[in-house]
């Protein structure tokens, strides 16, 4: 009798206490500060320095437009910069389904400036929803806020497309634990370009390399010690299974016997190239059209940012065709 008291007392507690946590994460996260009231001035220097940003560099663009994947490497649909729509699910191995929002004009039209710089630096919409970190906002919170106010003030003036997209929907218990990942952004200013191995840090950072590059635990977190080594599989829409590369300088297994110029090349060769892809033929997500339009002191910084990194002996398997 009196241990099935205490019993019941233990469980009325134990039920309190996730009651309370529940109340605990609905009430207090996601923990970031209101959106800053800021006033971008949206110069043409401002406008260009954040297109160059969006399409080449954060490639924002990439992810907010959809990719015309009967192209090698999936081209993004230039006439619908921004419209929105890409989705991602469970075949990707994401707990629920996510789908890139409309940022143009026609759906950001009535946010301040701050909200649409908070959204994708703090990991917060402008409703106050806590978005999925499948958008790299952790990496862009390091961004110098003059980078991340430009890419703003491109926003503001790309043309409007009208496109509703569906809302996401996220599995139990993802559905409230998400409220925990937003983090407030801790801008750092861009480093001098004469320090190549910090300015490379910074332009690695902002450009999510490591977003596919490093591979992920089951529930979604970046496995650190294996950093940019590789691995994490994407099925492609045109068949068959691509593999992110280990671009650790690993000589064998990673990009250690690459040199600065065969690195450049690599990305200038797939600059806005628009080669089609048979079904099931080698294809990847790596958005090489983008990237490869980058300034050579850019992609030259990262390849020596990548190159001072722990050389990891991962082997990966690029692809595999579909069945
Ligand atoms: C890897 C893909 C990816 C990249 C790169 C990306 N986003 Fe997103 N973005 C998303 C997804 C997916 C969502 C929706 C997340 C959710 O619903 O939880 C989103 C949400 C947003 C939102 C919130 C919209 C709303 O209605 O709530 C804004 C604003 C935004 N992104 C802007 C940007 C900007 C600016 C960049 C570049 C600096 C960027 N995104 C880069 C995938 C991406
Ligand atoms: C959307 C996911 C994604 C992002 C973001 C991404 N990559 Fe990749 N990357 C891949 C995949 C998948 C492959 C393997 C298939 C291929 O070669 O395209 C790859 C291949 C590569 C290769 C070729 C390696 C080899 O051995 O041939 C290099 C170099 C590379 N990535 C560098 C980068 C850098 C630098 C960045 C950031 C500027 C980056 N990647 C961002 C997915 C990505």
């Amino acid at each position: 009798m009196r241990i099935a008291k205490i019993l019941g007392l233990l469980v009325a507690l134990v039920g309190l206490m996730v009651v309370g946590g529940f109340v605990f994460i609905l009430t207090s996260y996601p923990d970031v500060a209101p959106a800053p009231q800021i006033d971008v001035a949206r110069t043409p220097a401002q406008i260009e320095r954040g297109q160059y940003l969006a399409e080449q560099v954060t490639v924002c663009q990439t992810c907010h437009t959809p990719r015309d994947y009967s192209m090698f490497a999936g081209p993004i649909k230039q006439d619908r910069l921004g419209a929105g729509g890409e989705r991602w699910d469970q075949s990707m191995g994401l707990p629920g389904v996510l789908y890139a929002d409309n940022i143009t004009p026609a759906a950001l039209g009535e946010w301040t400036d701050g909200e649409i710089l908070r959204a994708f630096t703090s990991g917060v919409s402008r409703d106050g929803t806590a978005l999925f970190p499948l958008m790299p906002y952790h990496a862009y919170g390091r961004m110098d806020v003059a980078d991340a106010e430009a890419i703003v003030a491109y926003l503001r003036q790309i043309p409007a497309i009208e496109h509703d997209v569906p809302d996401r929907s996220l599995d139990p218990p993802l559905n409230l634990v998400v409220r925990l990942m937003p983090q407030q952004a801790d801008p750092q200013p861009v480093p001098s370009t004469s320090d190549e191995l910090t300015y490379g840090e910074y332009v690695t950072t902002i450009a999510a390399c490591s977003a596919c590059h490093t591979p992920l635990t089951t529930d979604g977190q970046p496995v650190v010690e294996m950093g940019y080594a590789g691995g994490h599989e994407y099925p492609l829409p045109t068949g068959g299974i691509v593999r992110a590369a280990n671009i650790t300088p690993h000589e064998a297994s990673g990009i250690g016997s690459w040199s600065r110029e065969q690195f450049i090349a690599r990305f200038r060769a797939m600059n806005g190239a628009r080669e089609s892809v048979a079904p099931g033929a080698f294809n990847t997500v790596m958005p090489w059209t983008d990237y490869g339009k980058m300034t050579e002191q850019d992609l030259g910084a990262i390849y020596t940012y990548l190159m001072s990194l722990p050389a990891i002996d991962h082997f990966v398997v690029r692809f595999t065709p579909g069945i």
